[in-house]
């Protein structure tokens, strides 16, 4: 009965409400009366669940004019010739996504410390924002500094910091005498987390990695050492261990703590039913429609029932399956030359850019009712 009632408050905090047309925002911000008017006009919608539709306007920053883009995400840059997968827009089915507005998003955020914290989809996540932001502003003094423990974009303009802390699987990662031991139930590494004003986390994809590319020799749950363990359970008790951690360090009334969801890959054309062994090498499109024909993602399940459980609220950004349908979106042979053929990470302009904008429209419309 308690977990159902959490889930129902979970999934309050999915359904964001909007007006049916949403170009009045900066109005309804500025009546008095907005809270009580808007809970009468707005009809609920859960924005991530819809369909991605062309539109000519986008993308909403040209990749060219972000110089500090990591060369991993910068397709058109490497050399990619198809220019169609830039200009899909995502469309709620139930309303409109209030417009991106970069300016009003830093007034918002003004005087804040903001940190994405997770695996390469993070920093993924935070360069989009970046280039977001700076593209609307171009004359803003925008500094980067790359170097040091965390790499960090600050806007002078609105004394806003972005800060992107690298820890793949949350939990810690140390090395003892044995070699290396992911620590299931240990971390340490919160504690460069605190005092900020909002905290992204993510983590999933490095749970998965086998042979060379596994970073550690042993896995270890309270005292019992392995050398493996299912990959799925490893990632239920270590996000466990996160979920512990927001419950007992974050003051809610002083952080706002998203999860950042779960990002797909598409190594598998059977899943959207490609041919076997097609990947999302020559996706030129998205799939049409508003459901992934290879079902929904199992860790996704995952993340939803830790989420369930906690005593803090955490907001889930679910972007899995509006970007499971961007077969079209990776850079697969047009990112960084090391890593092949990626349909892992996702290509800026691109699908990250939506986060921001669903990240955007969650903070606009809870700031109708909780300034933050
Ligand atoms: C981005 O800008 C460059 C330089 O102005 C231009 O050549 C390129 O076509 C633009 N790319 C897109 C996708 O609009
Ligand atoms: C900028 O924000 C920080 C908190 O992140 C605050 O301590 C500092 O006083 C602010 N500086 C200015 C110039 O407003
Ligand atoms: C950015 O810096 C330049 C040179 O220091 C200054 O002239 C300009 O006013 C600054 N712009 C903003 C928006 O603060
Ligand atoms: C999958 O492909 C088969 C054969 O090409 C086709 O008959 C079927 O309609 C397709 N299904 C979907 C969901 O696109
Ligand atoms: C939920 O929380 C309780 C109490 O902390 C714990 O015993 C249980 O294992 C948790 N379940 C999940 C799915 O996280």
């Amino acid at each position: 009965m308690e977990v159902w009632n959490k889930l129902a408050y979970i999934a309050v905090l999915f359904m964001m409400s909007f007006r049916p047309s949403s170009s009045d925002i900066a109005v309804l911000q500025h009546h008095p009366n907005d809270v009580v008017e808007s809970q009468h006009a707005m009809s609920s919608c859960n924005l991530f669940q819809g369909s991605w539709i062309y539109d000519e306007s986008y993308p909403i920053y040209n990749s060219s004019v972000c110089s500090f883009i990591d060369k991993e995400f910068d397709c058109q840059g490497n050399g990619r010739p198809d220019k169609l997968y830039l200009k899909y827009r995502w469309k709620p089915s139930a309303c409109e996504m209030p417009k991106f507005d970069a300016r009003d998003l830093l007034r918002r955020l003004k005087g804040k410390k903001l940190m994405f914290v997770g695996d390469s989809l993070s920093l993924n996540q935070w360069q989009s924002l970046t280039c977001m932001l700076h593209a609307a502003l171009p004359q803003s003094n925008l500094t980067i500094q790359r170097k040091g423990a965390f790499p960090t974009f600050n806007f002078p303009e609105f004394n806003v910091s972005l800060m992107l802390c690298r820890t793949p699987f949350l939990v810690d990662l140390v090395t003892e005498k044995i070699g290396r031991v992911l620590k299931l139930d240990s971390i340490q590494n919160g504690n460069s987390w605190k005092g900020y004003d909002m905290l992204i986390f993510n983590t999933w994809h490095w749970w998965l990695h086998k042979g060379s590319s596994q970073p550690w020799d042993y896995i270890q749950k309270g005292d019992q050492v392995y050398k493996d363990m299912d990959r799925m359970v490893a990632f239920e008790e270590g996000l466990k261990t996160w979920s512990k951690w927001v419950d007992s360090n974050v003051d809610p009334s002083k952080t706002k703590v998203f999860f950042q969801g779960i990002s797909p890959t598409h190594y598998r054309g059977e899943e959207w039913n490609a041919s076997k062994g097609m990947s999302c090498k020559g996706e030129t499109q998205p799939l049409a429609g508003s459901t992934y024909p290879g079902g929904p993602h199992p860790a996704t399940a995952v993340v939803k029932e830790v989420l369930s459980n906690m005593s803090k609220p955490v907001t889930l950004l679910d972007i899995t399956t509006l970007s499971q349908l961007r077969k079209d979106s990776h850079p697969s042979l047009y990112g960084d030359d090391a890593t092949g053929n990626d349909c892992s990470h996702w290509c800026l302009a691109g699908v990250p850019d939506t986060w921001n904008h669903l990240l955007y429209a969650i903070l606009v419309s809870q700031g109708k009712s909780k300034p933050m």
